[in-house]
């Protein structure tokens, strides 16, 4: 059964049990930075799983974009995936085990057709917190599942997402399939790994809080999630998730692209597929994340990076559009289910070529450099300083090098690598802030006039780029005004025009300056802009310049924008990766 099908299947079943289908949420969570991707359905449904109403009632289903990146190097083999879609269905407060088990059950043996032999499942065993689940034990055995196909397990399996994580929680009981042409032994073995896990029923009752404490949450709930590549493996009887109806067409244009055949080729081709597809969902997300050296965009540079090296292992031509034709695919296949894929098509492809070229740029000199390193070795260690001459010249993320060493039996030295990267980050900071401060020391009438304007420049940045622009430095002469900011790509005159035109109009406007004392937290809540907050005191000052800019600043800055000349950007250019620069005059 293909893959378009067994969500159709998912969603219609559930409907039919009353559920209400909810749209998936972005891949980057919008309200939870603890976390950089959604690893789960249930995560943007917290609120909801700790007692709020949610708008859609009590009992909901979907499909939702997960990403988990903890095994991004095992990408390669069989199974592993960093993109993938859950399905889930969820009560809140509603229904409990007795449905939920069932449903589960009655899904799979007569609507996905499991036969009931290739089915096995876990309960939980117990604990101080929560009894054996007989309940569910029960249930299970009158669905039809022999005691030997019932087995009780303890927190480590049984338990989501684990005892340390804070947040809704629960036990859980899981359903395993028996993927194997051997013949089905009659007693379940969980350690046996012919036998896979393909969904998860957690019965959600806990909140686990930030003192360790267990408390029963208002409501019981259930949240259930099936992974939608294994199950679709499963269904088809393919071992090797990546020939299954998802990545068929993924692999046979990477074939055809290379001119090999995937078998011979497998982890190459697995490595691209799955980076690829990931990298078109992280770009498109309404997020607007761009390939960075943090968070987010550090993942997304990772894939990218990690994809191109796997397409010059199997020589495809870099320059050429590969990466566009494997991504217009998946844009294509995936459009129908979110849409934002189809809508940031363009976005897309942008993000990919800009970081293809970066690193392109850069990726020869950098094998090479790498191979005359590692031929220097003779101990199977590369030292932090090489590693991170690799990554500081030539772009090679630390798992990147890692990986290339291990080929080579070389261990590096990343604990040295780790402290040397951050040491060179506060050493940047610290050098940026110096200019910043720099920037202010001198205050002629000129230089806070510039000063002012480069507040005026910062907020037009972000309207006509965006609001992931943010400041990462200045420096301010009487003859002219530098600014850094975060942007991946050149700026093109017209958004120069624009950014010009929006700080002359609101030079014109005469906006007044004006200046606060407030708390850290409530200048942060009320959305000021600040590069580095850190380092700032408890009590800030905030800079208001009429409703168009609120940033943390010391000052000193005009009264009104009226006092200010014309501004002319007289150059734009890289600073480093992903950071611009802006010199500016003023004009009489
Ligand atoms: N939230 C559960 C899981 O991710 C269903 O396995």
């Amino acid at each position: 059964m293909e893959a378009v099908e067994i969500r159709d299947k998912y969603i219609k079943f559930f409907e039919s049990k009353g559920h209400k289908q909810i749209p998936s949420a972005p891949v980057v969570p919008e309200n939870d930075p603890s976390v950089l991707f959604n690893t789960a359905g249930m995560q943007p449904l917290v609120p909801y799983l700790m007692g709020e109403p949610h708008p859609y009632g009590t009992r909901l289903c979907d499909y939702q974009k997960c990403m988990r990146t903890n095994d991004l190097d095992e990408v390669g083999d069989v199974t592993h995936h960093t993109f993938f879609e859950m399905l889930g269905n969820w009560s809140l407060g509603d229904y409990f085990k007795e449905e939920s088990i069932a449903w589960s059950f009655e899904l799979l043996t007569k609507i996905l057709n499991i036969p009931v032999e290739r089915l096995a499942v876990t309960v939980f065993r117990g604990n101080d917190i929560v009894a054996a689940d007989d309940e569910s034990a029960n249930i299970w055995r009158k669905m039809g599942i022999s005691d030997k196909r019932i087995k009780f397990l303890g927190e480590d399996d049984n338990w989501w997402p684990n005892m340390e994580l804070t947040g809704p929680c629960g036990p859980d009981t899981e359903i395993f399939y028996f993927r194997s042409e051997d013949e089905i032994p009659e007693e379940f073995d969980p350690e046996d790994d012919r036998w896979v896990e393909i969904w998860n029923n957690v019965f959600m009752q806990y909140n686990h809080n930030e003192d360790g404490t267990f408390t029963e949450l208002p409501k019981k709930n259930v949240d259930t999630g099936m992974g939608l590549e294994r199950i679709t493996a499963v269904l088809e009887g393919v071992n090797d998730n990546y020939t299954s109806s998802i990545w068929k067409d993924v692999i046979e244009k990477i074939e055809s692209i290379t001119g090999l055949n995937y078998e011979g080729n497998e982890k190459a081709m697995r490595i691209i597929a799955d980076h690829i597809r990931s990298a078109v969902f992280i770009s498109a997300d309404p997020s607007g994340i761009k390939p960075s050296n943090t968070d987010q965009g550090y993942i997304l540079r990772r894939l990218i990076r990690r994809a191109i090296r796997y397409a010059k292992k199997l020589n495809i031509d870099i320059n050429s559009n590969w990466e566009e034709e494997i991504a217009n695919l998946i844009i294509e296949k995936y459009k129908k289910y979110y849409v934002e894929v189809g809508e940031n098509a363009q976005v897309v492809r942008d993000v990919l070529k800009n970081e293809k070229v970066k690193f392109n740029r850069t990726l020869e000199k950098g094998l090479k450099e790498f191979e005359k390193i590692a031929s220097k070795i003779t101990d199977g260690k590369m030292d932090k300083d090489n590693a991170f001459r690799l990554y500081d010249t030539f772009g090679f993320p630390i798992e990147l090098t890692v990986e290339l060493a291990s080929e080579m039996n070389i261990k590096v030295d990343e604990e040295g690598f780790k402290e040397k990267f951050k040491a060179h980050q506060e050493l940047s900071r610290a050098g940026a802030k110096e200019k910043f401060k720099g920037g202010l020391a001198s205050t002629g009438e000129t230089e806070t006039m510039y000063h002012t304007a480069t507040h005026l420049l910062n907020a037009a940045l972000k309207v006509v780029l965006g609001n992931d622009v943010h400041q990462k430095g200045s420096n301010i002469t009487e003859e002219r005004m530098r600014f850094d900011f975060s942007c991946d790509h050149k700026l093109t005159d017209e958004e120069k025009q624009k950014v010009e035109s929006l700080v002359n109009e609101w030079i014109d406007a005469g906006y007044e300056v004006t200046k606060q004392e407030m708390s850290k937290e409530d200048a942060i809540n009320s959305g000021a802009e600040c590069m580095f907050i850190e380092k700032y005191p408890d009590v800030v000052t905030v800079y208001k310049i009429g409703e168009v800019s609120a940033e943390l600043c010391g000052g000193p800055h005009v009264e009104n924008t009226s006092k200010l000349s014309h501004i002319k950007i007289k150059k734009e250019e890289a600073v480093s990766a992903g950071v611009r620069r802006i010199k500016a005059v003023f004009v009489k």
